[in-house]
């Protein structure tokens, strides 16, 4: 039985532009081609949990508009249960826009709408998905008090919760003490610990931060050069494949997505570090956010 993982969080429509190099503020950049395709770094790391092997619940808010009703097609098809997902009356889906240069880097601007609204309230009724799940996979795109509120249930169910800090805020002390695993990457880590990230001993001595803060485990994503994994027994860095990046968007997505099928099924901190290490690699050699995630045949085949 595939295990189950509840992901909370948002749901977008990305509106994508390549271009030889990101604007500058007041520049205009003729780009390329343009694509939508489904994003969210919730519903994104949903689609990764989902093509990766796990039972995925997700929960988030669309609108009632056509970008709600082409997202909620998109989560059947990838076999995600969304009998919590709500359409809010008032407000539009969740939109982004992205620039993706030449490097494959990105600039994302999000309109939260319907994302916004996805209240505390909203979780009480799915109390039995958090009983019924191994892992709640929850980010930084609805409201902060609705993660606060998630972590609550998951702790009074005993179960883990990994938590994906993006994009960067500043949280709550009491809210560390509860989290499985936090898996922020260079800037969220500089936003949380205040620690300028230049080498590898601030790293470290970020990621000590962070557990004193209360998490468990740490994972500080570091893009190309793999993660770093820290608690009382461990500080080790995994490193990832080399590959021809072309759009890194949703790559943190697609990390956190795996990680929480690999820990799910019981892999050590550094089995399921390497695994969604592999998983991100692959997604930065494709363009998009749900569209680069791979599915788990792939990486066994890899
Ligand atoms: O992490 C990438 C995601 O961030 C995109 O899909 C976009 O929708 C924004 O939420």
């Amino acid at each position: 039985m595939n295990p189950k993982i509840l992901v909370i969080g948002s749901s977008n429509t990305d509106m994508v532009i390549q271009t030889r190099h990101l604007p500058a503020p007041g520049e205009t950049v003729l780009g390329g081609s343009f694509f939508m395709n489904p994003g969210g770094k919730g519903a994104n790391q949903a689609v990764a949990s989902a093509r990766l092997g796990g039972q995925v619940i997700f929960i988030t808010k669309v609108g009632n508009d056509i970008f709600g009703k082409q997202a909620l097609e998109q989560f059947r098809r990838e076999g995600i249960s969304v009998n919590y997902i709500q359409s809010d009356p008032d407000l539009p889906s969740g939109v982004a826009l992205i620039t993706v240069d030449h490097l494959g880097e990105n600039c994302i601007a999000v309109a939260p709408g319907s994302n916004a609204s996805l209240s505390p309230a909203d979780l009480d009724e799915a109390e039995e998905e958090f009983q019924n799940s191994a892992i709640i996979l929850l980010q930084l795109e609805i409201p902060l008090s609705t993660v606060i509120y998630a972590v609550e249930i998951a702790a009074r169910n005993n179960k883990r919760v990994i938590l994906n800090p993006a994009p960067a805020a500043l949280l709550p002390d009491a809210l560390f003490k509860n989290l499985f695993i936090i898996t922020p990457n260079r800037s969220e880590t500089e936003m949380l610990t205040g620690v300028a990230i230049k080498d590898d001993d601030s790293i470290r001595l970020a990621a000590q931060i962070l557990r004193k803060k209360g998490a468990e485990n740490v994972i500080i994503t570091l893009g190309s050069e793999g993660a770093y994994i820290y608690n009382d027994e461990i500080s080790t860095f995994v490193p990832t494949t080399k590959v021809e990046a072309i759009d890194s968007t949703a790559a943190g997505d697609i990390f956190n997505g795996a990680l929480a099928v690999a820990i799910a099924e019981r892999a050590s901190l550094e089995q399921a570090v390497a695994f969604a290490n592999k998983a991100a690699a692959v997604s930065v050699t494709r363009m998009g956010a749900q569209s680069s995630a791979p599915f788990r045949q792939e990486l066994i085949n890899l």
